[in-house]
């Protein structure tokens, strides 16, 4: 039997002492898809709301009139939630374990220590006039005062755009600018696997951009001490401002659909996307799907390893696990420095239950083989989960069995940033494992498969993975941009919002993903739109055209294949392809760089112009024959030519 028809029963004993098993899930199920209002209003009673909502759900996904709003008439903090209603009972609680990228530093805040941290910050945000509504973008190591600024933002009412840190600073300007952030918070450097990355410096370089003397504030927090330079005009350090301050400060009350963050990704088409998240639902959701999918019980350590830069670091390490009272592991570094047993010791140093990490990260790590585990036990832990891109069932078993000791069940979680948190995904009380499979949805989450022409599927089959009805933690909007939401997501197919994933669903009704179906690529489980690769090759003047595709990559899970057409007189060499590289890289940030560029004199276009992406895809990814219909192509000489030089073979 291959690793991909095997089940892994859940055990009895895990079964019993979880939040749910699998009679629980199935009729927590039921009610939560029967009676929505119902379901969402009782769970709505786990927040502390200033005032308790009375309207539960009022949702439109018609295309004419998408509209959607949760607990519309209720008044909550989320900063509140995730602090000050903790002080009683669990205050000397660790709420953050950090573990720097050095082995030797470390750091326990406990949810006393947060709330006068976080209360502090938003004062110091207030003395530098930032009120309710207005935006603040943070730019950020992995440090506690990522977090910390984050709930001061929730706490006095701000939105929070966090951009990751490995974003180059034309990415970060523009993000800046879109949000129109008055304020950035930033740290001189950042430290990751030894190496340090200057932060301070790429804030500098993006406030030279158009449009960014919007910002008057740039507050760094000093981590590194390593040199900077200071404009006295704009910048201010993060001690001299928060030290200073009162540990007291009122939480703002805020309406449920007021906005809590923006966070920017990556579409099919034109620039990356602000999606709008709110206050009441995606904090309800955030918390109870870490409760549930994690099954975290009070006391124990969990640890996500994503960064705060994406949804997944919002969501799992600071919103869901700090509003259940959780201890959240928050880890600077990388998880093979300085050694691959890294990861492992951390388990062990901080005797961590749960593990949330990323397909990448496996494969990683399993390149150098299983006795990488041997400098840790990892006894103590319970559950792992995994994130951001499909797992496939070696990775997954390597998983289970090296750095789970056989003994604990994964959670192969799929969600998107539109989606605010876990949608498809095992409970680990519940649900029989397969590997590879991210198995049922969660509760008040209704997927269905479509075909092309929007006919829902029924019975084990494939097709476009939609989602009939709302949750409450789903993207309100795209920020400015309310018309690029509806057409994204609910102009394909009419009246249901469209994952843009691709899906299988078995005869046990448990769901695969099996990847984008538009022009987005996840590289490394980060998202990337192949459009905004392009448009930055093609502002190189030596480059006429470019086309990018995905290619299946042994630990990336994809790799960014490139095509580049010249201009008319320019030759190919070798320095030319390391320019493209750097360029694209210093103008997108290293998450873009590109892995391969092919030169194509010409690409395969119809007789209307259009590139055939399939036919490059088929190329990069080196599935050559049965290239299926090339009669269309204005000239099909093309694709001879480039076969012959593909680069991967
Ligand atoms: O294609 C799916 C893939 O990642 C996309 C969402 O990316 P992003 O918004 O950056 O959020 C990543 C973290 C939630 C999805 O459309 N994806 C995410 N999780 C999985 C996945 N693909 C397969 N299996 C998963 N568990």
């Amino acid at each position: 039997m291959t690793e991909q028809q095997k089940v892994y029963p859940v055990a009895e004993e895990f079964a019993a002492n979880a939040w749910a098993d699998n009679e629980a899930y199935l009729s927590l199920y039921q009610r939560s898809v029967d009676d929505p209002e119902g379901f969402w209003a009782e769970q709505a009673e786990s927040l502390d709301w200033f005032k308790a909502p009375t309207k539960i759900k009022n949702t439109s996904f018609a295309a004419s009139n998408v509209d959607i709003r949760w607990f519309e008439d209720g008044e909550l903090n989320a900063a509140y939630n995730c602090l000050d209603r903790h002080l009683e009972t669990r205050g000397d609680q660790p709420a953050i374990i950090w573990e720097g990228d050095d082995p030797g530093q470390d750091k326990t805040i406990t949810y006393r220590e947060l709330h006068a941290e976080v209360c502090r910050l938003s004062n110091a945000l207030k003395e530098m006039g930032v009120t309710k509504g207005d935006t603040v973008t943070l730019y950020m190591p992995m440090i506690p005062e990522a977090s910390v600024a984050m709930l001061a933002c929730a706490r006095i009412g701000a939105i929070h755009s966090v951009v990751f840190g490995g974003f180059s600073p034309d990415a970060l300007a523009q993000r800046v600018v879109d949000a129109q952030s008055r304020v950035v918070i930033t740290a001189d450097e950042s430290v990751r696997g030894g190496k340090h990355v200057p932060l301070k410096d790429n804030v500098d370089a993006a406030m030279t951009r158009d449009g960014t003397d919007i910002v008057d504030k740039v507050l760094v927090v000093r981590r590194t001490g390593g040199e900077i330079e200071w404009h006295d005009d704009r910048d201010a350090w993060y001690h001299e401002w928060v030290d200073r301050q009162s540990s007291e400060c009122p939480a703002e009350k805020m309406n449920a659909e007021d906005a809590l963050f923006i966070l920017y990704t990556s579409g099919s088409t034109g620039r990356p996307k602000g999606l709008k998240h709110t206050t009441g639902g995606y904090l309800l959701y955030a918390a109870l799907t870490h409760r549930y999918v994690f099954d975290y019980h009070e006391g124990e350590v969990y640890w996500c390893s994503a960064d705060v830069g994406w949804v997944t670091g919002h969501s799992y390490i600071v919103y869901g696990p700090l509003a259940n009272g959780a201890t959240t592991l928050m880890f600077e570094g990388v998880p093979s420095y300085p050694t691959h047993g890294r990861l492992g010791e951390i388990i062990d140093k901080h005797q961590v239950s749960i593990l949330y990490t990323s397909p990448t990260a496996i494969r990683a790590l399993m390149a150098h083989g299983e006795n990488i585990m041997d400098s840790s036990q990892r006894d103590s832990l319970r559950v792992l989960g995994s994130v951001g891109e499909p797992i496939n069932p070696e990775a997954w078993s390597w998983f289970h069995r090296v750095i789970g000791n056989s003994r604990c069940p994964i959670v192969d979680t799929w969600w998107q940033t539109e989606t605010g948190g876990i949608m498809i995904t095992p409970l680990p009380g519940a649900t029989d494992l397969k590997p590879g499979s991210a198995t049922r949805p969660f509760f008040g989450v209704r997927p269905a498969l479509l075909d092309n022409e929007g006919n829902v599927l029924e019975g084990a089959t494939s097709g476009n993975l939609v989602l009939l009805d709302s949750w409450p933690g789903q993207a309100r909007t795209i920020w400015n941009d309310h018309e690029r939401f509806v057409q994204t997501y609910f102009s394909p197919y009419e009246g249901v919002y469209f994952t843009g994933d691709g899906c299988r669903r078995d005869e046990d009704g448990y769901y695969w993903i099996t990847g984008r179906i538009d022009d987005v690529l996840n590289v490394s489980g980060h998202r990337m739109g192949t459009a905004e690769i392009e448009s930055s090759l093609v502002a190189h003047s030596a480059v006429a055209e470019a086309a990018v595709v995905g290619y299946p990559h042994d630990i990336k899970g994809q790799g960014i294949y490139i095509y580049v057409t010249l201009g008319d007189d320019v030759e190919p060499s070798e320095e030319l392809r390391k320019e493209l590289t750097q360029w694209v890289r210093k103008d997108i940030g290293p998450i873009a760089t590109p892995d391969v560029i092919q030169w194509a004199p010409g690409l395969p276009k119809t007789r209307s112009g259009k590139i055939m992406r399939r036919i490059l895809r088929k190329i990069a990814a080196n599935e050559c024959e049965g290239l299926g219909d090339t009669s269309t192509l204005a000239d099909p000489s093309v694709v001879d030519e480039l076969i012959e030089h593909r680069a991967n073979r």
